[in-house]
């Protein structure tokens, strides 16, 4: 594929309720956008649990909120230096923070901030992981479950918001919030719906979805997906399987 070299990132988060299929459905992206290897692609896990490490079969060993710790014990301590150092030191942390793994980076969030203080070390994050963006092609978020816990820390940089739903009307109601409360919260270029876990087109077609969540497509319940998950495999091994194939049509469809 030809892509120009000045091509801006394309940050693509996933949403929607819990256990619907978001940390798979991210696995299942970068897998697809990595397959070619001149595509520099960045995963973030932005829940709390890490799922989306082990989906990927990479392993954590520093997450965002350690680094975040660790500098506000050092201010509060005293040891932070001037700016010039505290920034170095970031850099530094940041990069040890990075799992890599070929053309894949992988960083890890961990727990959501506590609101009110430490301001200002949440603005240098905030901004250390928006450069670290623009160093890939593509940046893959697996977010939290509800908008109203989405990082802020990665979410204000998104391009492509994702939203996931099973075929519960609960799943649909949810996505459904969460595009209304994205809008203000989140510049994003276009949004877009993907129902996972269908049997079939026709259990696809008697759903109600309102237009405006501009369904990208279904995707089916798919046993490798399962079975790789209950063997604890990275979704990265698949090949081909019937999910990863109409979770490339939807990618399609939302990058065109
Ligand atoms: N298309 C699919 N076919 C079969 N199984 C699937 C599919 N998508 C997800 N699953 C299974 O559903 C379960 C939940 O998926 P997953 O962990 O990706 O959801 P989640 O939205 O990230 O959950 P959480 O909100 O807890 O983070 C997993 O066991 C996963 O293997
Ligand atoms: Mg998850």
């Amino acid at each position: 594929m030809n892509e120009p070299e000045n091509k801006k990132t394309a940050v693509i988060a996933l949403c929607g309720k819990g256990g619907v299929g978001k940390t798979s459905l991210s696995a299942a992206i970068v897998n697809i956008l990595s397959t070619d290897p001149a595509r520099k692609v960045l995963a973030i896990d932005a829940d709390p649990a890490v799922g989306l490490s082990s989906a990927l079969g990479i392993a954590v060993t520093k997450t965002v909120d350690d680094i975040r710790n660790e500098l506000i014990r050092r201010v509060e301590s005293g040891e932070s230096g001037g700016k010039e150092q505290m920034l170095s030191m970031l850099d530094y942390e940041m990069f040890s923070a990075l799992a890599e793994r070929k053309n894949i980076a992988f960083l890890a969030i961990g727990r959501p901030e506590k609101e009110g203080c430490y301001c200002q070390v949440n603005h240098i994050l905030k901004d250390l992981i928006a450069s670290l963006a623009k160093n890939f092609d593509y940046v893959v978020i697996d977010g939290e479950a509800g908008i109203e816990q989405v990082n802020r820390r990665v979410m204000e940089t998104v391009t492509h918001l994702i939203l996931v739903s099973d075929a519960s009307a609960k799943g649909i109601n949810v996505v459904k919030t969460i595009k209304d409360v994205s809008k203000d919260a989140i510049a994003y270029e276009k949004a877009g719906l993907m129902v996972n876990r269908l049997r079939d087109q026709s259990e696809f077609e008697k759903l109600a979805i309102p237009p405006e969540l501009n369904c990208l497509g279904w995707i089916p319940e798919d046993n490798t997906i399962r079975s790789f998950d209950i063997d604890g495999r990275s979704i990265l091994e698949i090949d081909d399987s019937p999910a990863i194939a109409a979770v490339k049509n939807c990618l399609n469809v939302m990058l065109s």
